[in-house]
């Protein structure tokens, strides 16, 4: 697939970069709908998105790496991202995580082999008072045990 916004995205980038007083404000938001059109921000779209800002690949490669949002290869149609930070940590993360690696057969970083589920660890997610908690796709759960992941992992079948 040719990375190129279509017209109509083009238009949107443009919507997005006048939103900002330096257009380059908007480069998270145009990373946002790059990821979206293209699935995840590859090398090429590193360098797409740069010109769109005048930016160099580096530049943009030093953005999308910082932030855990920006998937830099194919990502399953579910992806669990699970705090691992203080509060998490303290409530019983790592007993989630092994559960989640083992029931899910991957790693950390990695896809399951029908691409159903994408398993990650995050810092902090500022639901603190919900840990141990975990973000599934764009909602959070809390409170978790080891049945009640058992069971999310059920849905997303
Ligand atoms: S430490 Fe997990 S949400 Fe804050």
């Amino acid at each position: 697939m040719p990375v190129e916004f279509t017209r109509e995205q083009l238009g949107e980038v443009t919507r997005l970069q006048r939103l900002y007083p330096d257009r380059g404000g908007a480069l998270l938001p145009v990373l946002h709908l790059a990821q979206e059109v293209f699935g995840y921000i590859s090398e090429d779209v590193e360098k797409y998105v740069g010109t769109l800002f005048d930016l160099g690949p580096a530049h943009v490669h030093e953005v999308v790496t910082f932030y855990t949002m920006y998937f830099r290869r194919p990502r399953g149609r579910h992806v669990l991202s699970v705090c691992h930070n203080l509060s998490c940590h303290l409530m019983g993360a790592q007993e989630i995580i092994a559960h989640l690696t083992s029931r899910l057969g991957i790693e950390l970083g990695e896809t399951t082999d029908d691409g159903r589920i994408t398993l990650l660890t995050v810092e902090c997610l500022c639901a603190c008072e919900m840990a141990p908690m975990l973000q599934v796709d764009d909602r959070y759960e809390g409170h978790l045990t080891v049945e009640k992941v058992e069971r999310l992992v059920d849905r997303l079948a």
